[in-house]
């Protein structure tokens, strides 16, 4: 956890009083740690030593431009799903060959993007199907361009128990990905398409992986397949492996192992299997940013009935989903005061939102309600996952860099939705 208590019992995330973020942005607020990240996407790199690799960061996790360029300045490059996204990446100064674009369904716009910028295109388009690689080629051969292509190959690996079923993705009835008996097949077809280039093999096998063993299930058919294509000679241009996104991160269940952890063990399969020479690409996205983020809240009011203590407050499913779609379970702490040092109780944490699922769950809080609370470890898919449901305005995101303030968002006005909503279809 990025935050610390001063002795007044006042909360600091990344050496910033969070009152005194509430204060200048209002809740509710995101603030991120732009120190904490850089320093993350830091000790990844520090974990390749001198082997060859792309940390390809996972946009869709967190899509601010402070946070990816935090990232990018730490020679990241990165991994996208929409053309949107690509236009952030390349925005925030990230060189196109240094950005894989996944997605099981692109639109020939979003295609035509990634092929047509830099002079070569982005690095890779990964193909999640055979079907997808007639509509690159015909793409590719309109614009007149030669694209690098990656197969993203679903390794068919057996996740139940693993992850949360809404987030394995690497499994027999998940969409993603080239089902692994079509692989090779997928891999040929790129290879002979005068217009794309076969440069990488990958998987991404699922989110939020909490122990080594299913990451490196999925890496191992993953260069399972790649030495079987090498041993063929039949593909020369290949340049790199992906294992793809996924390590978890500590939401306050003791995970102990790190994202280096998981970088270091798949190194150590790949070089098992004679592959070490090409470059490991990576994809993470949630253990670069989780912990660097908070969403911070105020307190509306308590209601307590024989059935719960109730607490209400200014943030709700809209601004952050993951408890309500994953039952997902973020830690809450009081900004003003260590919930150890006081009377504390067990608060039902709930939102505004007109959903029974706009619930946080139960925490230990001061019997006394607290002004404000912050939501920790919600710097990834949290304001990435925002919608203005109940007309609700997006939350603000303030970022944090050398102990202040250094820029935030400004939030929408309820005037403004209500005029845009009413005037809907007139
Ligand atoms: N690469 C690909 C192709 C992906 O689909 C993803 C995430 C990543 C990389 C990054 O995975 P990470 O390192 O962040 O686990 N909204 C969910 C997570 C969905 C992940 C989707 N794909 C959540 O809040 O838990």
């Amino acid at each position: 956890m990025a935050s610390t208590r001063d002795a007044s019992g006042g909360l600091s995330f990344g050496a910033v009083r969070l009152e005194q973020v509430i204060r200048e942005a209002g809740t509710p607020c995101y603030a991120y740690d732009l120190d904490g990240i850089g320093a993350s996407a830091r000790a990844l790199e520090g974990a390749f030593e001198a082997a060859p690799h792309l940390i390809c960061y996972a946009v869709k996790a967190n899509s601010a431009g402070a946070v990816v360029r935090a990232i990018a300045a730490r020679g990241c490059g990165a991994d996208v799903v929409s053309g949107a996204e690509l236009l952030v990446a390349l925005a925030c100064g990230i060189e196109p060959d240094r950005i894989v674009y996944s997605g099981v369904a692109k639109r020939d716009e979003e295609i035509d993007r990634a092929i047509g910028c830099g002079s070569r295109g982005i690095g890779a388009v990964q193909i999640e199907s055979i079907e997808e690689i007639a509509r690159l080629q015909a793409r590719a051969r309109a614009a007149g361009r030669k694209v690098r292509v990656g197969v993203r190959v679903n390794p068919s690996v057996d996740q139940a128990e693993v992850t949360h079923a809404h987030i394995a993705t690497g499994h027999d009835e998940a969409k993603f990905g080239v089902p692994l008996e079509d692989a090779l097949d997928a891999a040929r077809v790129a290879a002979a398409s005068p217009n794309l280039e076969l440069v990488g093999m990958g998987v991404h096998a699922g989110s939020q992986f909490t122990s080594l063993e299913p990451y490196l299930d999925a890496a191992r058919v993953l260069f399972g397949l790649v030495s079987e294509m090498r041993a063929t000679g039949a593909f020369p241009s290949l340049a790199f492996v992906d294992s793809g996104g996924g390590f978890g991160v500590d939401y306050g269940d003791g995970m102990s192992l790190s994202p280096a952890d998981f970088v270091r063990a798949v190194r150590a399969e790949q070089r098992a299997r004679g592959l070490g020479d090409l470059p490991l690409y990576v994809e993470p996205g949630r253990s670069l940013v989780a912990a660097h983020g908070v969403l911070l809240a105020r307190v509306i009011q308590a209601k307590v009935t024989t059935a719960a203590r109730w607490l209400m407050i200014d943030a709700g499913m809209n601004d952050l989903v993951r408890p309500a779609l994953y039952q997902a379970r973020h830690r809450i702490v009081p900004l003003d005061r260590d919930a150890a040092d006081v009377e504390s109780v067990a608060w039902r944490v709930v939102g505004p939102v007109c959903e029974s699922s706009d619930d946080f769950g139960e925490h230990l809080l001061p019997r006394e309600p607290p002004d404000a609370v912050a939501i920790l470890d919600a710097g990834a898919y949290g304001y990435t996952m925002a919608s203005e449901y109940n007309g609700r305005q997006l939350p603000v995101e303030a970022f944090v860099r050398g102990g202040r303030v250094v820029a935030r968002t400004e939030r929408g006005s309820v005037e403004a939705w209500a005029l845009e909503r009413s005037n809907a279809g007139s």
